[in-house]
């Protein structure tokens, strides 16, 4: 028994989402674009689907610059 765990990675997500921090703003910007015109439908639920569509590009764009600057 040496204590160790092997945990999966799990550090990489948060609250059900992806890690977003500290990514590219033009990286979250083109996800959430994808996310909202349905290029991109790997999100179980639609759940990423149903908030993209929801918001205004300047809302895509503010919410990209956020996350990308708090790594
Ligand atoms: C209720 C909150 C949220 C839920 C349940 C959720 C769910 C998801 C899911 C299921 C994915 C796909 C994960 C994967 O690729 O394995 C995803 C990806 C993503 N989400 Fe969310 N999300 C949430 C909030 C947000 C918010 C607030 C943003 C704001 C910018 C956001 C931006 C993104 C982006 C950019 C991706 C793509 C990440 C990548 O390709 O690395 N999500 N989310």
């Amino acid at each position: 028994m040496s204590g160790d765990l092997s945990l999966p990675a799990i550090g990489s997500f948060k609250a059900g989402a992806a890690w977003l921090e500290g990514q590219p703003a033009v990286y979250l910007r083109t996800q959430l674009q994808a996310f909202a015109s349905g290029a991109r439908r790997n999100d179980i639920g639609e759940q990423m689907r149903n908030i993209a569509r929801a918001m205004t590009r300047e809302e895509i764009d503010a919410a990209s610059r956020y996350y990308a600057e708090h790594p």
